[in-house]
């Protein structure tokens, strides 16, 4: 027992009240997980989805505010971080956008490449662009990527996906030297199998005991100044 050193209050370190937070992908899965997390400790999220009823669906639970966006493109990128703006400065930012494309190479054209590296690595670089210039311009704040082992290790039907998810880990670590001088930290999380609606689809038929061991493989890239 330390007397003159006496143990932080750890649960108050983590409120965020009063601020307002992005997440990109909160229709469904981790992100709905991660916009829960994030008003149950106080913040004020915007909810986006590509999804109109599910980014509503969404932001009615938590509080929070709607907006349908594909943020594959820039102009709708930009969009997001106006109408959060009209909210409050933005502080923080949690993308979790992200589809696996599961199909073997021989098979894959090449809409379904394009397709996979937007859907996978396009809307990381344009968020860590004009999200990072956002969160600059309020004075600092904090991103999270969700990326994948599958960027870390190899399998049969993920020669694209696995690609993609390695480009954004590498992407996120690099620019979070750039953004670190504006105040701005970046980091990703790399999950391994999460019971989800996109992984139960993706697996369906394999029988979801043998297939996935919960969280058992995940990975923190830590993207620090
Ligand atoms: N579930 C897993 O086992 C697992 C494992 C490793 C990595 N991941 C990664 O975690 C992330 C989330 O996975 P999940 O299983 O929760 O996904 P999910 O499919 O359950 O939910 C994804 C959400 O993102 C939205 N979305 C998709 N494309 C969008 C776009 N272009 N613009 C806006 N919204 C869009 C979808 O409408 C949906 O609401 C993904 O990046 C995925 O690659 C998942």
């Amino acid at each position: 027992m330390d007397d003159l050193d006496p143990a932080p209050d750890y649960p108050a370190l983590l409120r965020l009240d009063g601020r307002v937070l992005v997440v990109l992908g909160a229709g469904a899965g981790i992100g709905r997980q991660c916009a829960h997390a994030l008003a149950q400790a106080g913040a004020t999220v915007v909810c986006v989805d590509r999804e109109p009823a599910a980014a509503k669906a969404v932001a009615d639970e938590v509080g929070g505010h709607p907006v349908t966006a594909d943020v594959t493109t820039r102009a709708e990128v930009a969009r997001v971080f106006r109408e959060a703006a009209a909210v409050g400065p933005v502080t923080g930012v949690v993308d979790i956008v992200g589809l696996a494309v599961l199909r073997p190479l021989m098979d894959f054209d090449d809409a379904d490449y394009d397709h996979q590296f937007d859907v996978v690595l396009r809307h990381g670089f344009l968020t860590l662009q004009l999200g990072g210039r956002a969160l600059a311009d309020a004075g600092g704040g904090a991103m999270v990527f969700i990326g994948s082992v599958s960027g870390h290790t190899y399998a049969a039907k993920e020669t694209v996906y696995g690609a993609a998810k390695a480009a954004l880990h590498r992407m996120v670590e690099s620019a979070g030297r750039e953004l670190a001088p504006l105040g701005v930290r970046v980091n990703a999380v790399a999950p391994g199998f999460t019971r989800t609606p996109g992984i139960a689809d993706a697996v369906a038929g394999a029988g979801w005991p043998e297939t996935a061991g919960g969280n058992a493989y995940s990975f923190t890239i830590l993207s620090l100044p």
